[in-house]
């Protein structure tokens, strides 16, 4: 590929840092940004992605909002929902129990946890909800969580918050930010004796932040404050061990990096809680009287008719991802952080920005805040006019812009130098149209 080992800004020309430059881009410029573009769009330069069935005309550096299925996961789906469909009875009835088990076993394996203490739910978003809905606070309790907290998993506590008349307390993390221990001293700094629960990210939505969980979850559990982790990107994304974690709840996804169908997710309870954690929805479990399942377990294992068969596909998608590299998913997990971590160094250079985090506190999302403008607008612009697939975050304010990249199997290098350029040429046309009003 052409713009291999050249950047973006020598190939162009274009210098970002605008105070100093005279905002004009030579329709000469503009061609070369949007050759460099298409080049470095070939799919046949990019392997893994035989193995998905995304669009290869859009550049997509985008899994971490909704993750993306290997077709072999998604054919695995079809026949279970065949012999779903050929004897819902035999399926239902009979054979589910077994399955979830089944699929329930090898999940507890790759997260460090005993499946007793797991139950299979659509999504974080409503594992959250499960667990700040099934709890009783008394008036004054606090919340603790932090101002990078995901907003539908904020807008449950603060939900919860009215009802019992409770205090939202809200640790500020700083981003950009050097170390990890800035995390830990935000959040250990807000604990007070009214506090009951803090509900905190592993990876954050935001920043792509690795909070360092186990060691906050050690310091809140010393000081009697439970432990409520919204880890919807861990799975598959950074090595997971729940029982060395030790949360009292803990919820991930695995439709996002385990690569599993949409609507596969899983709640953990620590055993002594299981008892108050009751499903959004209640069902047969609630008063079946069967004694060799928990109450737990039967309640949660159906909460209505409902197509179960993203979960049964948990061992598929694991198995799938594990068998793409030689060391299985030590090196998904290591080659996608590899990537995040050169793609950023790349985009860092191109944009003179500095690096706004340590290396070792990303998995594989990385981000960096461009110029304050409409984010919006950026988002569009580089699908429309480039067929980048790249979210453009509003953080920390409506204005401010986080362009937020996911590594996963499927990209290159190439891609990320391509993003850079796309940017380079859109903030650079932003300033000179705003020159010119
Ligand atoms: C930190 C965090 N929590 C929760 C969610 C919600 O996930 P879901 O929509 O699968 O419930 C996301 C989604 O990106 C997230 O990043």
């Amino acid at each position: 590929m052409e713009s291999r080992g050249i950047t973006s800004q020598e190939k162009t020309g274009i210098e970002l840092h605008s105070a100093e430059y005279a905002p004009t881009l030579s329709v000469r410029q503009i061609l070369l940004v949007r050759q460099i573009v298409l080049e470095a769009l070939h799919p046949s330069e990019l392997p893994f992605l035989q193995y998905w069935s995304l669009d290869p005309t859009i550049t997509f550096l985008n899994h971490g909002s909704f993750g993306a299925c290997p077709l072999a996961v998604l054919a695995e789906q079809q026949q279970l929902r065949a012999r779903m469909e050929q004897q819902p009875l035999q399926f239902f009835g009979r054979d589910l129990e077994a399955l979830l088990d089944d699929a329930r076993a090898k999940l507890a394996a790759f997260v460090g946890a005993d499946s007793d203490d797991l139950a299979f739910v659509p999504n974080a978003t409503t594992a959250i909800n499960t667990v700040l809905r099934s709890l009783v606070f008394a008036p004054g309790d606090e919340l603790l969580t932090t101002n990078q907290e995901y907003n539908a998993c904020r807008n449950a506590l603060n939900y919860v918050a009215e009802r019992y008349n409770l205090k939202v307390v809200v640790a500020e993390i700083p981003f950009p930010i050097e170390s990890s221990k800035q995390v830990v001293e935000a959040i250990i700094g807000c604990i007070s004796a009214r506090t009951r629960l803090a509900l905190l990210d592993h990876v954050v939505s935001q920043t792509g932040l690795v909070f360092p969980i186990a060691e906050l979850v050690q310091a809140l559990t010393q000081r009697g404050v439970e432990t409520l982790v919204d880890g919807a990107h861990a799975p598959g994304m950074v090595p997971l061990n729940l029982q060395t974690i030790g949360a009292t709840y803990y919820t991930g996804n695995c439709h996002k990096w385990l690569c599993a169908p949409k609507g596969a997710a899983f709640l953990y309870v620590q055993r002594d809680r299981q008892a108050v954690i009751r499903p959004l929805t209640i069902s047969h479990g609630a008063n079946a009287t069967r004694t060799d399942r928990s109450r737990f377990r039967l309640e949660f294992d159906w909460t209505g008719t409902d197509d179960p068969t993203a979960y049964l596909c948990i061992p598929t998608a694991i198995r799938v991802m594990e068998s793409l590299l030689p060391c299985g998913w030590q090196d998904v997990m290591a080659k996608n952080h590899a990537l995040a971590i050169t793609a950023r160094r790349h985009l860092c250079e191109t944009l003179e920005i500095v690096p706004p985090c340590p290396d070792e506190m990303l998995g594989s999302l990385a981000v960096l805040p461009l110029l304050d403008g409409n984010p919006q607008w950026l988002q569009d612009s580089l699908l429309e006019r480039y067929q980048i697939e790249v979210p453009i975050v509003p953080f920390p304010t409506a204005n401010s812009r986080l362009v937020r990249v996911s590594a996963q199997l499927y990209n290159r290098l190439e891609q990320y130098e391509v993003l850079a350029t796309a940017i380079v040429a859109l903030l650079y046309e932003e300033l000179n149209q705003t020159a010119n009003k």
